[in-house]
């Protein structure tokens, strides 16, 4: 998606079960999100002083959520910059195709959960910031 903006992107409160057990978050296709998760992964055990991501996609949604700990992410557009620091199990940002993205800040123990709409694939991938540059014009 060739015109996405960083203010496209979002922090989506997620639906929440809540008693004196503990809490459930749940996350449904279509309804919590725009898009139907065909995968799911999750970053662990990133070293505090390491980056993530660097890659825009052409096609992918993902919801990106932090269910522990905390790290920051980054989104550009080619014209303008959003950080968003996650540290709440219960939001989640949703990143539309055509974003470069960067993640770092990672805390100890920190995972970072990721819902996509679609399979892996290597050709939805831009992996230099000159060809996204290139993509966004
Ligand atoms: P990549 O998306 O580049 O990682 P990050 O954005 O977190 O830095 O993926 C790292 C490697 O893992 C890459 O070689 C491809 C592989 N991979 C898969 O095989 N399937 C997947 O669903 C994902 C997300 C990555």
């Amino acid at each position: 998606m060739k015109l996405s903006a960083v203010y496209d992107c979002s922090i989506v409160e997620l639906k929440k079960s809540q008693n004196r057990a503990g809490n459930i978050t749940i996350v449904e296709s279509n309804s919590s999100i725009p898009f139907a998760i065909k995968r799911v992964y999750y970053l662990y055990d990133v070293p505090a002083e390491e980056e993530r991501g660097g890659h825009g996609h052409k096609e992918l949604y993902q919801l990106i959520v932090a269910p522990s700990g905390s790290f920051t992410i980054t989104l550009n557009d080619g014209k303008t910059k959003r950080s968003f620091d996650l540290n709440n199990p219960n939001l989640g940002l949703l990143v539309i195709p055509g974003i470069w993205r960067e993640l770092n800040n990672f805390s100890s123990g920190a995972v970072c959960l990721v819902l996509a709409s679609m399979e892996y694939s290597e050709e939805d991938y831009i992996r230099s910031y000159d060809d996204f540059v290139k993509y966004k014009l």
